[in-house]
């Protein structure tokens, strides 16, 4: 008797990396029944291990799709999305651009294992530093740039958003606020635009208020690297991750700050960076050009000189 697979009726999601950001993601995926998850690591045990206990929960949990844990590329063929967490994260002390040389030749092995099974996937990125190694991607892939993103600002955008819901006490879900720009030191949180339950957030709070909210977000991750000593965030990275994933995946056409090459918007081009945009089901639909005040303005094309300048170095060094 010849049984015939039941065509599954879950996207398929590959995520490359099975540290603490690659499993969360996998984890809230499978939760949020979203996709159906093949975990990839160069570590084929640890990629395994965590798709056997993934699935092993699943016996309580009941979600309806799967997760498979490999070491090989071969598993991961038509993916529909491809999300890249691979990398080394920061260690206290460290700023993201500091593992630029080791997760530059990280993300090179990647992209040559993962397009060949998927070359028609939308490709998010995830390793630090996140701007220059989505940047690099879009030079080595020779994909339509559309399908190439990078998550950043809505993991920025989360952040804000907390800092401001403790000195407003306002619920988050009140809370309208973008971060563009670099995901680093040079991310512009639009504090000109923010808006708390529909009213300016700078008509609020105080000067002193504002400084503390743009410090809080600005460090928000190094002071969850500062605390845990031996490794960066994760959850909330996982979290914004799984946002961009469901929009992509139903092509809802929602707003997510997200690190996209850029042509001439916000007069910038020729580098990839956080900008409002509207993901859809072809990857980015449209990039939203907010206006910004003068300051905002200067601090994003200041955000596209340093990833520019930083991609150079990368090159360079080779
Ligand atoms: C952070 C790392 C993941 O911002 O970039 O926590």
């Amino acid at each position: 008797m010849t049984k015939t697979l039941p065509v599954s009726r879950y996207p398929k999601v590959t995520v490359v990396g099975a540290g603490n950001v690659g499993a969360t993601t996998a984890l809230l995926l499978l939760m949020k029944e979203l996709a159906n998850v093949v975990l990839i690591d160069v570590a084929e045990g640890l990629a395994r291990g965590k798709a056997l206990d993934l699935m092993h929960m699943r016996s309580n949990e009941h979600f309806g799709p799967t997760v498979v844990g490999t070491g090989s590329y071969e598993d991961t063929a038509d993916s529909d999305i491809v999300v890249v967490t691979a990398g080394v994260p920061r260690k206290p002390g460290m700023t993201r651009e500091d593992l630029a040389g080791i997760n530059a030749s990280i993300v090179h092995s990647v992209l040559k294992g993962a397009l060949a099974e998927s070359p028609n996937a939308l490709y998010l990125f995830v390793t630090n530093p996140l701007d220059v190694m989505t940047n690099l991607a879009v030079q080595l892939a020779g994909l339509p740039p559309q399908r190439l993103i990078g998550m950043g600002g809505v993991l920025d955008t989360a952040r804000f958003t907390y800092a401001i819901s403790e000195a407003t006490g306002a619920a988050p879900r009140d809370i309208k606020a973008l971060v563009i720009g670099a995901h680093g030191e040079a991310m512009v949180p639009l504090v000109s635009l923010a808006t708390v339950a529909g009213r300016p957030l700078l008509e609020l709070i105080t000067p002193g208020q504002l400084a503390q909210i743009t410090e809080a977000t600005v460090q928000g991750g190094a002071a969850v690297v500062k605390l845990l000593e031996t490794g960066s965030a994760f959850y909330a990275p996982a979290s914004s991750i799984v946002q961009m994933v469901k929009a992509l995946l139903e092509g809802s056409a929602t707003l997510h700050s997200s690190c996209v090459r850029l042509n001439g918007e916000y007069g910038i081009s020729g580098v990839s960076l956080c900008v409002p945009v509207l993901l859809g089901s072809e990857g980015v639909r449209e990039i939203i050009e907010l206006p910004l005040s003068p300051e905002e303005g200067e601090q994003l094309h200041a955000s596209a000189e340093s990833t520019k300048a930083q991609l150079e170095r990368l090159l360079q060094e080779g």
